[in-house]
């Protein structure tokens, strides 16, 4: 069983590899100041038994953006003002040995979760991802999220389809 928490100095972050340097490098070097600075907040998935210097599992990352309407595309745009809020899924990563095993779709649920809770409290019309190649970007649509039609690598979920997610719909 897996949990997730907020990352912090309980969590080895060194021997973590996902196959891809820079999300290695930013949990490694970067993700930790962040969280403590509120530049982004970092979470992490750890084994439940783990107690001293827990090896991650997986992590992602999440910030609040602004965006202009008009990036999305124009049937969603037309019934917003000019400038939205929404939250963005800045990483998302899975250590290799744990790859396809459902801990992305859990991360990504759990994130869905953080959006609500964001939500809630301030608003924001969804969560928004930067997808780093067209692989990542099919792994987000199987999701539900939409590429905007200028930008196919950042993509959108919208909260209707997020509460969808969470209520087992989808
Ligand atoms: C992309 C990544 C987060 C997926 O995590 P994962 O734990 O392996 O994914 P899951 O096991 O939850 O897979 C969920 C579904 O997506 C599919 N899937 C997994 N990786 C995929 C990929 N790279 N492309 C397309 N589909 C993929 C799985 O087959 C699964 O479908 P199923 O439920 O029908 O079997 C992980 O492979 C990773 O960290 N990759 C390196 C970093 C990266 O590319 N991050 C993307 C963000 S920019």
């Amino acid at each position: 069983m897996f949990k997730l928490e907020l990352l912090s100095r309980a969590h080895d972050r060194d021997a973590f590899d996902c196959g891809s340097e820079p999300l290695n490098n930013y949990l490694k070097q970067t993700a930790r100041q962040h969280t403590e600075r509120g530049i982004s907040r970092t979470f992490v998935l750890v084994e439940e038994s783990a107690s001293e210097s827990k090896p991650v599992a997986g992590y992602f990352t999440l910030n609040i953006c602004q965006l202009r309407a008009e990036q999305l595309p124009a049937e969603m745009a037309r019934r917003l003002p000019r400038e939205v809020a929404g939250v963005k899924l800045g990483r998302l990563a899975v250590a290799k040995s744990r790859q396809r095993q459902g801990l992305g779709r859990l991360l990504l649920v759990a994130a869905m979760k953080k959006f609500v809770e964001v939500f809630d409290s301030a608003g924001g019309i969804g969560l928004f991802v930067d997808a780093k190649d067209n692989e990542a970007k099919t792994y987000y649509e199987r999701f539900g999220f939409i590429p905007m039609p200028d930008n196919p690598l950042l993509l959108f979920l919208p909260l209707q389809t997020i509460r969808e997610v969470l209520s087992g719909t989808l």
